[in-house]
């Protein structure tokens, strides 16, 4: 008898190992653990039971460590919610599940960065199979999770309830908060909306669910990908994105992306499934609003891009571009816009500059709200004329024998074909460049000696 125990004792350890070295994986989060940020991300990340999604440090380039949310089995370890997307900590912060409760972030010199403050007692934590992070009671009830706070992304079966948002990062690989905004407010409606960047406030909304003004209840993206507006009876009142993917066949997020499109996206989990015509990465599957370029156009702000810049639709992609004679302030962040390559022109001398100004035409190009004067029933020679000589017009937009002057900065530019008509950018050409640089300097100098 005492032999069959010992026996079957060892025998259970021999089937118990490596059940148990997997389960570690899934085991609940036991107060007092924590992890600590690393350069080799090793040891710093608690896995979902899946092991789809982790929670843990990410490094981002060598800036330092978001606290962040991940698809893990995926080659890119694409992020979907981070605590402190704001203010990256530095090697050796810590984040901890304390005895008393809350999940506290710290940094290498033992600062708090972030922390939970959850109502009630907390047993655990765990990182669910839906990308969902808990810290649960010991009724297993949650009682905080990241769902509930989202950053960018929304995943499938997560809801976003009234005063629930998710903020675009500034650019695909900053994180910060930038300008762009999907928010379900209180009052009931769902919208898009431009920030005025740095700050919170919201600009100009330029999509939302026109057939429920003041009934939104809850944004729901539901386990086959369906996203839609419900009211508080439950009733289905707009669609979100109706493009259904399955669950079991795809990974799938929804972002509002730094270039302030709201996207669905689809990844295959396994190469050879019924998912195997889609290449393995990520890939649209439905997006809003479907022409950005032209939704966004407010009396403030620079509008879909940066100002001086335009705005046109790649495949899926909005693109930013600079007219002729401008060229981007920051190529990483193209957002902040163009500034001109030249020196303008000086209204002292405006028209003896003349010549040393010509345009560079723009098909289907407009900046609808930069214009500060208007000409009806006019020629397009004339149109050049009256803008080359004079030192505010930056650009002329001619259309149907419309003339509009254009002054800088330039604002809610878009090349689309339904614009119609051809914008005139003006430019010093680079063969005359030098002479103005030349000018200018004798224009100092000559500034220099009268004051002397
Ligand atoms: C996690 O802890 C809760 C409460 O103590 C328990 O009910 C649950 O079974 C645990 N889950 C796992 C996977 O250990
Ligand atoms: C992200 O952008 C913000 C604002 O421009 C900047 O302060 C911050 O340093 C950037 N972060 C990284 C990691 O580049
Ligand atoms: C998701 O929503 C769509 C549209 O309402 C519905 O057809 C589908 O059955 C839902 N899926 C699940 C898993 O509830
Ligand atoms: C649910 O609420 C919406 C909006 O408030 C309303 O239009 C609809 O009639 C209601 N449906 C039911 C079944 O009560
Ligand atoms: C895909 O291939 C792997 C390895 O060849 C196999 O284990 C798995 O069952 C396959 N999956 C499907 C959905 O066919």
């Amino acid at each position: 008898m005492a032999l069959v125990s010992q026996f079957s004792h060892y025998y259970m350890i021999f089937l118990l190992l490596p059940v148990f070295t997997v389960a570690q994986t899934y085991r609940n989060i036991t107060l007092g653990s924590s992890l600590t940020a690393s350069n080799d991300n090793s040891g710093s990340s608690w896995l979902s039971p899946s092991a789809e999604f982790a929670f843990g440090f990410r490094q981002i380039g060598d800036q330092g460590f978001l606290l962040a949310i991940w698809f893990d089995k995926i080659p890119e370890k694409t992020i979907v919610w981070s605590a402190n997307r704001n203010e990256l900590v530095q090697r050796g912060s810590k984040v901890e599940l304390t005895a008393d409760g809350p999940l506290v972030l710290r940094d290498a010199t033992g600062r708090q960065i972030w922390n939970t403050a959850p109502g009630g007692e907390v047993a655990y934590g765990a990182m669910l199979d839906t990308g969902n992070f808990v810290l649960a009671g010991r009724d297993s009830v949650n009682l905080w999770g990241s769902f509930d706070m989202p950053t960018d992304t929304i995943l499938p079966t997560q809801t976003m309830n009234q005063g629930s948002r998710l903020v675009a990062r500034i650019t695909d690989s900053n994180y910060s908060s930038g300008r762009f905004m999907f928010t379900l407010q209180t009052d009931g409606n769902l919208l898009l909306y431009t920030r005025k960047y740095p700050t919170e406030e919201v600009n100009y909304a330029y999509w939302s669910t026109q057939r429920s003004i003041n009934s939104g209840f809850q944004v729901i993206f539901n386990q086959t990908g369906y996203m839609y507006l419900t009211a508080r009876n439950g009733s289905i009142l707009n669609e979100v994105f109706s493009n259904k993917a399955s669950t079991q066949d795809f990974y799938q997020r929804a972002i509002v992306d730094s270039d302030g499109v709201f996207r669905q996206y689809i990844y295959p989990k396994s190469s050879n499934s019924s998912a195997g015509k889609w290449s393995m990465a990520w890939s649209t599957l439905s997006f809003i609003p479907s022409n950005i370029c032209l939704r966004i156009e407010g009396d403030t702000g620079s509008g879909a891009c940066g100002f001086n810049s335009y705005c046109s639709l790649g495949d899926d992609r909005k693109m930013c571009q600079c007219p002729p004679g401008y060229t981007f302030i920051d190529p990483e962040d193209v957002m902040k816009g163009c500034k001109q390559n030249f020196v303008p022109q000086s209204c002292d001398k405006a028209s003896e500059e003349m010549n040393l100004f010509e345009f560079r035409e723009m098909i289907n190009t407009d900046w609808p709200l930069s214009d500060y004067e208007y000409y009806k029933a006019q020629s397009e020679d004339w149109c050049r004329q009256v803008c080359l000589s004079d030192c505010f017009c930056a650009a002329a937009i001619f259309r149907n024998g419309d003339c509009w002057k254009k002054k800088v900065p330039l604002s809610n530019g878009r090349r689309d074909p339904g614009v119609g008509g051809k914008a005139l950018v003006k430019i010093t050409p680079l063969d005359l460049q030098v002479q103005v640089q030349t000018r200018t300097r004798i224009q100092h100098w000559s500034t220099f000696y009268q004051h002397c």
